[in-house]
């Protein structure tokens, strides 16, 4: 989108939705679960939904604050929003940092939406049908061990991507998160229903919500933190992006919060329609990123309509997958696009065609290239630590102190509609609490 007309959202539901179809993501269905059980359940919750509100949510803000004064992409976004405060153009950084992250995520979240599409299909062909836990876990190694299988979902899912933003049909995905997301709802719903009949359900609340702290370290807690960032895609200049086009009439608190709440909703409502098929049938908690496509087959296999219900979860799945996906190569896009003479649509195949080849780096480390690359990781783990752990936080840390400490105070507070307790509360939080929270999570995990 060229700077001089820069186009903005058409209403503040619009607005709301694509924000939401970036947050709602396998971040909730597949990865948020699998972390809970990595990390002992319910301290790790807590912790994950205090770094939320006290962290995510503030961020959130500061970053559409800054996409909207800058209206621009986000490297220029912070340079300029910077130079008009009197501070140094040097803040874009956190702009370059954020389109970097967002192109290694885009690389293995590719690869996960091929693991969804796979499931998609294999629904259709009822394979899922009466199998035991067995019998499901060994469609899914079987996945893993094949480097073409998990090849072709890959490549399916990131063309599907390249498609549509080469297109640029952004916009029309908007009205398909309308339905579609209140329908991958239901059918979470659905699920929680069929966890009740398991008679695990008490046993899956209580791993939830009643926590152990005995199960916290420092190295949870920073996981929580940094799922916190990927979930609401923060970090990533993508809500900057986002927030360049809105215009001066959004309320931007009321908006995160609106946000904030679906991406939280969905994370504990997969929580709680995962884990009593986990303990009704003794698997592993920790079973890691296998943890959804080893227990939702397995009920759906065993329900009524099980068929129908399992093609419309992966379905809806992999289109949420999908909205967020096309997030991440938006602004990576959109930075080529500007800074070299490339078309939209060769800035969308240099950007799309360079994070599939990286995804097939991290795919292949689930079978042929297992050993440890770096750190004592594969590719895949390197790509998902480096970029939670350290990029997204770092870079979140970046857009929450240039807005509360380099812009001025007044100027905050008047655009965030916010007097007296309120505006205290904010300044306290954004200043102190947000900041100060992400850099003793980072230093006492070292
Ligand atoms: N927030 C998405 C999810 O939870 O699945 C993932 C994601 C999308 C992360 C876009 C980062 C991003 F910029
Ligand atoms: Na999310």
């Amino acid at each position: 989108m060229s700077n001089t007309q820069h186009a903005h959202w058409s209403s503040r539901l619009t607005f709301i939705l694509a924000a939401t179809g970036s947050a709602v993501g396998l971040g909730n269905i597949w990865k948020f679960p699998y972390m809970v059980g990595e990390s002992g359940g319910a301290a790790f919750v807590l912790v994950y939904l205090l770094c939320i509100a006290l962290i995510g949510l503030p961020i959130l803000v500061a970053e559409w604050l800054i996409g909207r004064r800058g209206q621009e992409n986000p490297i220029n976004a912070m340079a300029d929003v910077a130079h008009q405060a009197g501070r140094n153009r040097a803040w874009l950084l956190v702009g370059v940092s954020g389109i970097l992250g967002a192109f290694l995520i885009l690389s293995f979240y590719s690869v996960i939406g091929g693991w969804s599409l796979y499931y998609t299909l294999s629904s259709v062909t009822g394979v899922f049908s009466g199998q035991d836990a067995d019998g499901i876990g060994e469609l899914f190694s079987g996945m893993l061990a094949s480097p073409g299988l998990l090849l072709a979902g890959h490549s399916v899912f990131m063309l599907l991507v390249i498609g549509i933003v080469a297109r640029g049909v952004t916009k029309g995905l908007e009205s398909a998160v309308r339905t579609l997301m209140p329908a991958l709802g239901v059918l979470l719903v659905v699920l929680i229903g069929y966890g009740m009949t398991t008679g695990y359900f008490g046993q899956a609340l209580g791993y939830m919500f009643n926590p152990d702290w005995s199960a916290l370290t420092g190295e949870t807690v920073l996981a929580a933190l940094g799922h916190a960032f990927f979930t609401l895609s923060l970090g990533m200049g993508i809500m900057m992006a986002y927030g360049s086009y809105l215009g001066e009439d959004v309320n931007l608190l009321k908006t995160a919060r609106t946000v904030v709440i679906m991406d939280t909703v969905i994370a504990l409502g997969a929580g709680l329609a995962i884990f009593p098929i986990v303990f009704a049938n003794g698997l592993d908690l920790a079973s890691g990123p296998g943890l959804i496509f080893v227990t939702l087959p397995l009920a759906f296999g065993n329900m009524g309509g099980g068929v129908i219900l399992g093609l419309l979860f992966f379905l809806l799945l992999t289109f949420a997958a999908l909205t967020s996906a096309i997030s991440l190569l938006e602004p990576v896009v959109e930075f080529v696009e500007e800074r070299t003479p490339l078309s939209r649509v060769m800035s969308t195949l240099v950007a799309g065609i360079g994070a599939w080849a990286l995804g097939i780096a991290a795919l292949l480390s689930f079978n042929v290239w297992s050993d440890p690359v770096l750190f004592g990781l594969g590719v895949f783990d390197l790509l998902d630590k480096l970029t939670s752990k350290f990029m997204l936080p770092l870079t979140g840390l970046g857009a929450i102190v240039f807005v509360a400490w380099a812009l001025e105070r007044q100027s905050v507070e008047t655009e965030l509609g916010l007097k007296g307790g309120s505006a205290t509360l904010w300044h306290l939080v954004a200043r102190y609490v947000a900041p100060i929270g992400v850099i003793v999570v980072f230093v006492s995990s070292l």
